[in-house]
């Protein structure tokens, strides 16, 4: 017996159109009109979209940054994720200074496996490119790990240098890896911040005066002709301002392969309007690289509709704004980093370090927020009811694209014969308004307060198997499965 999709419309990158959907076991096997359904359970879509389940390539669960660790880890963020209406994500895996690749494979692994509730993959972060970490780089493919992510600013914790860079792209282009960068120049930004300080400009507005566009556009350039020198197909991760858009369609006209993403909450937060909120609100709003202004808005929607970027991510890694509460100073001597969930299940009202650690020294205050859940409806808001961005291409840059350049497609990213039957059932009426409230991420604010959507997931189903109906969750934990990625993706 299978699962019969009936009378819904089907958005993939390419169509939209009435059709029905059957699957069987995890995949879908049939799609037509009019499919019989003798023997099957039938799901009525009337009236209702069927889109692939969503892909955002760009999380950090749990991850040890800042002075603390980020709240959400594979329990949380996958139910948020689903009732957000996706159902796979790739997470960073951070390789530890000093350590293997494979040492941090084995931390991300034993944060995951055991909570995974939708399907899941990892990027391997490199900090520290010695020798024999270089050598280790080919056998992340037998682990289904194609991605490799190098910073060019935090210095002094994840920076790495141009020669690193430059090496690792020669390795990955000889390996059909990819290389993603965060680009910002670390050096100029550990010069300014001092400086500001120094200055007494330690409000959180000040984050954005030490990561100018300028520094990030200056990165992304350099990124982007060392990708072109070394061939080898590179990402940009949250692309925010028009210098580093401009550096990514420079390299693309060059014929370097080149793509770039850009973060929900780079079309939408400002530094005055947010940032610069009175008192310690900014502190909220503090991610890397900051968020900017209307006119940097524009730039971006302008790029993702003329495909000079291809996804819309989330760079969710979120921290409580009033964390720190309880006895955590005794709690972080006598355990490590992972075991901060631990200590919020003993009392309700305990709370791992958040934002406050950076209480007078914006530079102190844990770069991230959350975003996970709303990623799909805030754009679905914003780009399709708006009329800034069509249904296909919604999906194109939500679900496929993602899929086709990290390796996944068409397994995930599209209803096709075949594919894993990652469905979201998108009602395109219902209304909502997005709250902390009502939010299934573990924080204690959201960047889209208050935010009126039109358009929600009603069911969501991972490979053919319904998680999300409504507001109940229907997911088990480990039931979320490892996506191991295959070499040689596309440049889009
Ligand atoms: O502020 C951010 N973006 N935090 C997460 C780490 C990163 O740079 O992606
Ligand atoms: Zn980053
Ligand atoms: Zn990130």
């Amino acid at each position: 017996m299978g699962t019969l999709f009936r009378n819904g419309t089907v958005i993939t990158a390419s169509d939209m159109l009435k059709a029905d959907v059957l699957v069987e076991g995890e995949v879908v096997t049939l799609i037509g009109l009019e499919l019989d359904a003798a023997g099957h359970e039938v799901v009525d879509c009337d009236g209702m979209y069927l889109m692939p389940g969503g892909i955002d390539v760009h999380t950090h669960l749990e991850l040890p940054f800042g002075g603390t660790v980020s709240n959400d880890d594979f329990d949380t963020g996958h139910r948020a994720l689903a009732f957000g209406g996706s159902t796979s994500h790739i997470d960073f895996v951070v390789q530890p200074i000093g350590g293997s690749l494979h040492d941090g494979l084995e931390t991300w692994r034993a944060k995951s496996a055991h909570l995974a509730q939708v399907d899941y993959g990892f990027h391997m972060a490199v900090t520290d490119l010695r020798d024999e970490v270089m050598e280790e780089i080919p056998s992340l493919l037998d682990e289904g790990i194609t991605s490799l992510k190098l910073f060019m600013a935090y210095k002094n914790v994840f920076q790495i240098d141009d020669t690193t860079l430059f090496r690792a792209m020669q390795v990955a282009a000889q390996q059909g890896m990819i290389v993603m960068v965060h680009a910002e120049n670390g050096d100029v930004e550990a010069e300014l911040t001092p400086r500001l300080l120094a200055e007494g400009k330690v409000e959180p507005k000040y984050h954005a005066s030490s990561r100018p566009p300028e520094i990030e556009g200056e990165a992304t350039n350099r990124a982007v002709v060392m990708a072109g020198l070394a061939g080898c197909p590179l990402y940009v991760v949250h692309v925010t301002t028009r210098a580093a858009v401009e550096a990514i369609q420079r390299g693309r006209a060059l014929g370097y392969p080149v793509m770039g993403e850009s973060c929900t909450q780079y079309f939408f937060l400002t530094v005055d309007d947010h940032l610069a909120m009175p008192g310690f609100e900014g502190a909220k709003f503090i991610c890397s690289p900051p968020i900017r202004s209307d006119a940097d808005h524009r730039v971006l929607w302008q790029a993702i509709r003329d495909g000079s970027l291809q996804h819309v991510s989330t760079d969710h890694c979120n921290f409580w704004y009033k964390g720190g509460v309880g006895p955590w100073q005794e709690w972080a001597a006598a355990h490590d980093n992972s075991e901060w969930v631990d200590y919020e299940a003993q009392d309700p009202s305990y709370r791992r370090p958040g934002k406050e650690l950076g209480l007078g020294n914006f530079a102190k205050i844990p770069n991230g927020m959350p975003g996970l859940e709303e990623r799909m409806m805030v754009m679905w808001q914003h780009g399709v009811n708006s009329g800034r961005i069509s249904p296909t291409r919604f999906v194109e840059l939500m679900c496929s694209n993602p899929a086709k350049i990290f390796g996944m497609y068409p397994k995930k990213g599209t209803i096709a014969v075949g594919s894993d039957a990652d469905i979201a059932i998108w009602d395109p009426n219902e209304e909502h308004v997005l709250s902390v409230e009502t939010t299934h991420m573990r924080t204690d604010y959201i960047v889209y307060e208050g935010m009126p959507i039109r358009g929600r997931p009603r069911q969501v189903w991972l490979r053919g198997r319904k998680i999300v109906d409504g507001d109940n969750w229907l997911g088990r934990n480990a039931d979320g499965r490892f996506i191991a990625r295959r070499p040689g993706a596309p440049v889009l």
